[in-house]
């Protein structure tokens, strides 16, 4: 059953119902208070960036936003699905929100996000969280006005259904509204094709689109001109951007067009399959004003019999030639990586070939995971899965060897002056400022209020694996 054709609403635009719910809030707002929307996100960036098109269709719709549940009339927990402990997080934050709703009858409850597009979840959600008053997927995330007011409508409960179609199309002109006013994120693929063994994006996400180039780099100039200084292009393969397309306009060229926008700002992206990382997109940043030279590659294993099992079509080798290509071109480019231990048959060999190749890469940034088994995936039904024990053991050796790898990187760039984009007042510890290095590392200085948002100079005097710390310069 496809939700857009059952509804009650199919005949209205998405932008009619919008204007329903706002004189709706409107005249609530008369006798009183205006009603409030939270919105809780789990997750990656591209979770984030789906978050910011929630607040925007809420504003959109008269809500206020807030950032506390207890106070909100729209409650929407946007889920995560990439590992077992996000579920559950996810799971217990809207288990909570049963004593909110007894409280207040009023309340609706939403939860979309990948978590909602496996079929076991939304089982899960019918059954034991009947106060749960609305579900639907990442595909389909333009429905939430319907929803939400065929909900109010109705008073039924409402499980949107996405169809195989939902997944092949790029929606365009949803309403954004921006958690920062200089960092920005921007979608620039959805979906994956990959389907690397071990991994659920590819069922809750869909297939691969691309938006047009054109509504990019609007969206960039526009962001550029409001005065954004940080822009993150989207995709969980940037590098499959306009895969297919005839005319050949691929990532890179995307990336050069963006470059030639004037302004002071750093574009970067995220993130890349090595399997198609290109030699024109190296080129492109290396040759680029504004593209930061920061590469995530995420490398999951340095064991080539695992790799394979994961089905990430490429070997240590080819891994390999990708960074020394980077750094011929860009010594000093920063280069991070995601590693996954525990996957199924891992044996110790293939887990000290993975400490192998982090000693001779020797990444700056490292984002470490004990392997979850995602049910539906090829991986989780693979045979000798690894006990938790083995798995935490490893976990805790690859931390450590990494630690000791970006401290000493870290303390290479002592007594350099590096720019950093401040983000303002360090969040524990409230006699400095923080911010980000063009390789997206933290720094921390003395700053001022006038720092937020900015880029200032600073010379670094103290290093840490997971920080530097130094003096704001001219
Ligand atoms: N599209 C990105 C990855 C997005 S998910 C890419 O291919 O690089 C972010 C990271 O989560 C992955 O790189 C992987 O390291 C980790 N991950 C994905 N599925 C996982 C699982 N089942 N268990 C543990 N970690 C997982
Ligand atoms: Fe998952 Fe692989 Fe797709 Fe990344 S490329 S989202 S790890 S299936
Ligand atoms: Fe999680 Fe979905 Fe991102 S599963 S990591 S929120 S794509």
């Amino acid at each position: 059953m496809n939700q857009q054709k059952s509804s009650p609403t199919a005949h209205m635009t998405n932008n009619e119902i919008m204007q329903k719910l706002r004189e709706d809030n409107d005249r609530h707002a008369a006798t009183g208070e205006r009603r409030r929307a939270y919105i809780l996100t789990f997750g990656c960036q591209q979770n984030v960036a789906d978050s910011e098109k929630l607040s925007g269709m809420c504003e959109q719709m008269g809500y206020v936003l807030t950032d506390r549940a207890e106070e909100a009339d729209l409650i929407m927990v946007n889920t995560c699905a990439i590992r077992e402990h996000a579920e559950q997080k996810a799971l217990s934050v809207v288990g909570q929100y049963k004593h909110l709703k007894a409280k207040k009858p009023d309340m609706v409850i939403g939860v979309c996000g990948c978590m909602v597009a496996q079929e076991h979840r939304r089982e899960t959600l019918r059954r034991s969280y009947p106060y749960v008053d609305f579900v639907f997927g990442t595909t389909v995330l333009h429905h939430f006005p319907r929803l939400l007011w065929d909900k109010l409508r109705s008073g039924k409960r409402m499980f949107s259904r996405e169809s195989e179609n939902d997944s092949k199309v790029v929606v365009e002109g949803l309403p954004i509204k921006r958690d920062s006013n200089y960092r920005a994120w921007v979608s620039v693929m959805y979906g994956c094709n990959n389907f690397c063994s071990y991994c659920i994006v590819p069922y809750v996400r869909g297939r691969e689109r691309s938006r047009n180039k054109d509504e990019i780099i609007a969206e960039v100039k526009d962001l550029v001109s409001r005065g954004y200084r940080d822009i993150t292009l989207l995709g969980q393969n940037v590098n499959s951007f306009n895969k297919g397309s005839e005319d050949g306009y691929d990532f890179a060229a995307l990336m050069r067009d963006l470059d030639t926008i004037e302004g002071d700002y750093t574009l970067r992206f995220m993130t890349s399959h090595p399997k198609d990382a290109t030699v024109a997109l190296m080129d492109a940043m290396a040759g680029g004003k504004h593209i930061a030279r920061h590469f995530h590659l995420p490398m999951q294993s340095g064991s080539d019999a695992i790799l394979k099992k994961m089905n990430r079509h490429y070997d240590t080798e080819r891994y390999l030639s990708i960074v020394d290509g980077l750094r011929a071109r860009m010594p000093d480019i920063t280069i991070t990586s995601d590693i996954i231990v525990g996957f199924p048959g891992e044996t110790e060999e293939d887990f000290e070939a993975t400490l192998d190749m982090l000693r001779r890469v020797k990444f700056d940034m490292l984002f470490s995971f004990i392997y979850s088994p995602r049910p539906g995936t090829p991986a989780a039904a693979m045979e000798d899965q690894i006990p938790d024990k083995v798995k935490n053991e490893r976990f805790d050796r690859l931390l450590a060897l990494q630690n000791e790898i970006a401290a000493e990187k870290n303390q290479t760039m002592v007594g350099t002056t590096v720019r950093v984009l401040c983000d303002g007042v360090s969040k524990n510890n409230a006699a400095m400022y923080n911010g980000r290095t063009e390789g997206n590392k933290i720094v921390f200085f003395e700053g001022n209020e006038e720092d937020t948002g900015r880029f200032v100079n600073v010379r670094i005097d103290r290093a840490e694996a997971f920080a530097l710390y130094g003096e704001k310069v001219n």
